[in-house]
């Protein structure tokens, strides 16, 4: 867009003047109703005003609070993770994968800046072109352009990334880009792998070839049923991914990140790089396959192949 430093920091010295205003405790209070966050709204408006979360008045619209909290709530429910890769790298890497229209990733970028004060940079990557050249705009309008940068790709094209990444993070990257976005982390041995899955089909789809295939098993009556495959798969395909993740040397835990009342995607899967590979963990997932129908996820050849 074009603007010079000076203007963008008149914009921005005027909106937190207006963000002061209209953020009064009273205000604060009744958004956060006792909620913990990172980033309160009268602290940051200059990024969430980039990101089109505040008005220009520095209210936050309604249809905005959703989206406010998710990323709030997955960088701050990652804050130990963050602490660890600050206290072991100068500068921190990371990759947002899947990034869409840059909340995560400027956020972060935010943080690295305004509130731990380390050296973070970090890549977005998505495969959509007209999402990066508003990612692009809205980093230039948060004067984070030194910190934040942006591709076009598909996750499953390797020439897109950088190498040399601390963490990899995901939130809501469709079906299996999380997969992809774990197969990222894993090859660049990345530190951190966090993923907060969005839609997986891959085993529903799996399940509902063997069900139109007339095929028979304990699990029948959900590979055949539309709803429940897509409910059960979802949970399956992540128990499977933290396995996986398991077996390739990370210590993996799942936790709801969000009340469900601002995603029913509220699941992230957080592995930390720790240790050897876990053939445990790999028989437990082989295990799992088998009993839930014998379909499990490329991931797992992916990564074997490493
Ligand atoms: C639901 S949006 C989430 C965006 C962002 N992470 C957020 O939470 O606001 C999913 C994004 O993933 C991108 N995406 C899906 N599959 C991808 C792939 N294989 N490679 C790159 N980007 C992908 C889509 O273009 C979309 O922008």
């Amino acid at each position: 867009m074009g603007h010079t430093s000076t203007t963008r920091n008149r914009w921005a010295a005027e909106l937190e003047a207006r963000a002061r205003t209209h953020w009064t405790q009273a205000r604060t209070d009744a958004l956060l109703r006792g909620k913990q966050v990172l980033i309160k709204p009268g602290d940051a408006a200059p990024l969430l005003r980039a990101l089109g979360l505040l008005d220009a008045d520095a209210s936050l619209p309604p249809a905005q609070v959703r989206k406010y909290f998710q990323v709030n709530h997955m960088v701050g429910v990652l804050g130990p993770a963050f602490a660890e890769l600050r206290a072991r790298h100068p500068r921190v890497r990371l990759l947002d994968a899947g990034c869409g229209r840059s909340y995560l990733t400027l956020l972060l970028a935010w943080c690295g800046e305004h509130v731990w004060r380390h050296p973070v940079e970090v890549l977005g990557v998505d495969r959509n072109a007209d999402v990066i050249d508003e990612c692009r705009r809205r980093t230039e309008l948060a004067q984070l352009d030194h910190v934040a940068r942006f591709e076009v790709g598909a996750l499953d094209d390797a020439a897109h990334h950088a190498t040399g990444v601390h963490g990899v993070i995901a939130l809501h990257a469709c079906d299996t880009a999380t997969c992809d976005a774990i197969a990222i982390g894993v090859a660049r041995g990345a530190e951190l792998v966090a993923v907060a899955p969005c839609c997986q089909a891959e085993l529903a789809r799996g399940w509902r070839a063997l069900a139109d295939a007339g095929a028979d098993g304990e699990l029948g009556p959900i590979w055949r049923t539309p709803h429940l495959r897509r409910e059960t798969a979802a949970h399956l395909t992540d128990a499977m991914r933290m396995l996986l993740l398991r077996a390739a040397g990370y210590e993996v835990t799942a936790i709801e990140f969000i009340g469900a009342e601002h995603t029913r995607k509220n699941t992230l899967i957080r592995a930390m790089r720790r240790a050897e590979q876990d053939d445990a963990a790999r028989r437990e997932y082989q295990t799992l396959v088998r009993a839930t129908g014998g379909v499990g996820l490329r991931l797992e050849e992916r990564l074997r192949h490493l």
